[in-house]
């Protein structure tokens, strides 16, 4: 915990989702599936997918706006823009300088950060560095994907999973110290890089009509190795950022883990002996939003009234790379 002050706290949240929606039921008709299969091996019984025409930066662009109505603040105030995201717009330019024009922020400083699902937490801890330098005053901090431009409708192993849609806060200095942001944790471990991936369309392997072909620019997850590394490094990466700021798994008002599948989830809030009502669950309407999952929950679970002033907030990521990652956060 920053003992001293100043705090980076939360000024404003929210979110985004296309309105197309797509059913377990629309699935089956694509792949071998069917309902009871998706509902109980993950949870998610629809997701959104965005339009043809609409890519991240518009779907960063609404929630953005979205949290900065919600913070009562303009675009004139921001002058720091970050959006998480495995599936830019483009590999040139930045989707945060194709949002910043959507946005209609001034010339303030603007990055894309790539940490896949542990991209919000990855981008948390990083804004929170550069508002505690002095040398920002107000960042808003963006979840948004569309998956779906990575996702592959043959393997039925992964297609089920993914969804689009974007979630935003909107971050500010307090004098005060001990709230907002308490405390984060970043991790990775490229060894394991193989797990979940997108082959081509790189600077390893470059498009070509045969890269494509083999549909090498979707993403590959080997599920069973991935579940079981996430439950332990998440409910690690949990259980160490709370020793570390002294609060007790029973202060923790809502756990909010990226939403890739019920029994992870569940398994992290059983080994934390968290009662269900202290975790948020969403995934059954969104599926896997990588990067967006967390900022999409936490807006809703902030306007569903599930936190309030002075509550603790503990949010966990788990993704690609491999990366995780954890924040404490005591709301304000
Ligand atoms: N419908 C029906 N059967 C399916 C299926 C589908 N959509 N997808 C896979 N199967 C089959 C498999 O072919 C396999 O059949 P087999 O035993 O005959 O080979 C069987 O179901 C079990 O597959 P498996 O992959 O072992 O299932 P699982 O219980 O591990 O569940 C996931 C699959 C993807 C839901 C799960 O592994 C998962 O959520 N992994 C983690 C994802 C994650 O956390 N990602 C985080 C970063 S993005």
């Amino acid at each position: 915990m920053n003992p001293v002050g100043p705090s980076v706290v939360i000024l404003g949240t929210g979110a985004y989702a296309p309105e197309r929606i797509l059913t377990n039921e629309e699935l089956s008709r694509l792949v071998d599936t069917n309902d009871e299969w998706i509902v109980s091996r993950s949870g998610i019984r629809e997701r959104h997918i965005a339009a043809p025409d609409e890519a991240t930066s518009d779907l960063a662009a609404k929630a953005g706006l979205a949290a900065l109505a919600d913070a009562h603040l303009t675009p004139a105030d921001i002058d720091l823009l970050i959006i998480a995201t495995c599936t830019p717009d483009a590999p040139l330019p930045s989707t945060a300088t194709l949002a910043q024009h959507k946005l209609g922020l001034g010339a303030c400083a603007c990055l894309d950060l790539a940490a896949a699902c542990s991209g919000f937490l990855y981008s948390l801890e990083v804004a929170d560095a550069m508002l505690r330098s002095g040398r920002y005053r107000r960042a808003l901090v963006i979840g948004a994907e569309k998956l779906t431009s990575l996702t592959d409708y043959q393997d039925r192993s992964t297609c089920i999973l993914f969804g689009d849609g974007a979630g935003a806060v909107v971050l500010g200095v307090d004098p005060r110290p001990g709230i907002g942001i308490i405390g984060t944790k970043l991790y990775a471990d490229g060894s394991s890089s193989d797990l979940i991936k997108v082959t081509s369309g790189g600077s390893r392997s470059p498009s070509t009509a045969e890269t494509v072909a083999r549909r090498e620019h979707f993403i590959q997850m080997r599920g069973k190795e991935v579940f079981k590394l996430a439950v332990t490094a998440m409910q690690d990466a949990a259980v160490e950022l709370l020793e570390k700021n002294g609060v007790a798994p029973d202060q923790v008002k809502l756990l909010i883990s990226h939403q890739a599948n019920q029994r992870i989830i569940d398994a992290i809030a059983q080994r934390m002996k968290l009662p269900s009502e202290r975790v948020f669950m969403n995934l059954e309407r969104y599926g896997n939003t990588s990067a967006a999952s967390i900022p999409i929950a936490l807006d809703e679970a902030r306007r569903a009234g599930r936190i309030v002033a002075g509550d603790y907030v503990l949010l966990v990521a788990f993704g690609a790379g491999l990366t995780w990652a954890s924040a404490l956060i005591r709301w304000v």
